[in-house]
């Protein structure tokens, strides 16, 4: 990131009279965890920093996590800026929170800490690969259509648009999917009356997957096929059409993300990693369920059986 957007950032922080010290770090998922953190606390410390400083995350979602972790941590908490630089941070891991993750699960360490500011700007999108686009894709599904309710004509033209380059389209959907994000927020800001789990919606499959995967797996397309998981199950149980599950499977693969689950994966080392989940209640898995677009809820208990029925019909059938 400090090779594409340096000139930019230095010259804004020079103009404003203000100095700065840069650290990096790798990029990739296996890079969110306490040990990353742990170099940044390292990092803090010898540069002095204390509580008139700020922590600012230029980068995509996996800097926007640790930092929001590092911010909120040091100190016991030091400003924070964000400055997502992919679609998808833009569209969702820019705000509201931020979790780690541990060597037994995805997103297991966190925190509910709000930055001062979140610079966003579209044309940080010019330099992103297509996949990273597409991986933006799942979120903006995720929020706008699935938890938004937004209907899905048209959908396919404005994706293409997007992977093609077109800002305005995408900053359209960025900040409709940040409008369903704040307005689930803004009712319940940490959790405390569980509105806020809707935003995991599509999530729990997705978290196991990209853990029994080892995270070979990208999380927009793990949330791929989380969603279509999350929306069969809803079937299963009577809640959702199954119009709408195959509505929402075609928009995932016209976007270009895998709707199917990998032959290969193994149905109890998913579910085992699903028992981490943040929904669980005295060890009872709890999913966000549809009963349509924009009518999620959370389930009440839900046993191994169902989600192994879930499964078995998101699977990929292999070719005979
Ligand atoms: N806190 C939240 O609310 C929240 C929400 C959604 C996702 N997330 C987390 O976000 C992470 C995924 O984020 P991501 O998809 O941005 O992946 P990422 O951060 O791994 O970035 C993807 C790749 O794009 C590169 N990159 C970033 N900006 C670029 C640019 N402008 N041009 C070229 N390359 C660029 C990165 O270096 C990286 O190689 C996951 O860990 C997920 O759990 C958090």
């Amino acid at each position: 990131m400090k090779g594409l957007f340096a000139e930019t950032l230095e010259n804004s922080l020079q103009n404003a009279g203000l100095s700065f010290e840069w650290t990096l770090f790798p990029s990739g998922e296996a890079q969110k965890n306490l040990s990353t953190v742990y170099g940044l606390y390292d990092a803090c410390a010898q540069a002095h920093i204390d509580k008139k400083n700020a922590v600012v995350a230029l980068g995509g979602g996996v800097v926007q996590d640790t930092s929001n972790y590092l911010a909120a941590t040091y100190l016991r908490g030091v400003p924070f800026i964000q400055i997502p630089t992919t679609l998808l941070s833009q569209v969702d891991a820019g705000i509201g929170g931020c979790a780690v993750d541990h060597p037994t699960g995805k997103s297991l360490i966190g925190q509910f800490y709000q930055p001062r500011a979140v610079i966003m700007d579209s044309s940080t999108l010019k330099t992103l690969p297509k996949n990273e686009l597409v991986n933006g894709i799942a979120e903006i599904i995720n929020k706008v259509i699935c938890l938004g309710g937004s209907r899905t004509d048209g959908f396919n033209q404005d994706i293409r648009a997007i992977i093609n380059g077109d800002e305005n389209k995408a900053l359209d959907y960025v900040k409709s999917s940040n409008k369903v994000k704040l307005g689930i927020i803004e009712r319940d800001e940490t959790g405390t009356n569980e509105t806020r789990f809707l935003l995991d919606w599509g999530h729990t499959i997705t978290y196991a997957l990209e853990r029994t995967l080892n995270y070979s797996i990208s999380h927009g397309r793990a949330l791929g096929i989380g969603m279509h998981g999350a929306a069969v199950l809803s079937q299963q149980l009577g809640y959702l059409s199954r119009d709408k599950v195959r509505e929402l499977k075609q928009a995932i693969e016209d976007a270009g993300l895998p709707a199917e689950l990998p032959v290969h994966v193994d149905n109890d080392k998913l579910i085992n990693y699903m028992c981490l989940d943040q929904k669980v209640v005295a060890r009872r898995k709890r999913f966000v369920l549809l009963r349509d677009f924009g009518d999620a809820f959370v389930s009440e208990g839900i046993d191994d059986n169902q989600i192994t029925s879930c499964l078995d019909e998101i699977r990929e059938r292999p070719i005979a």
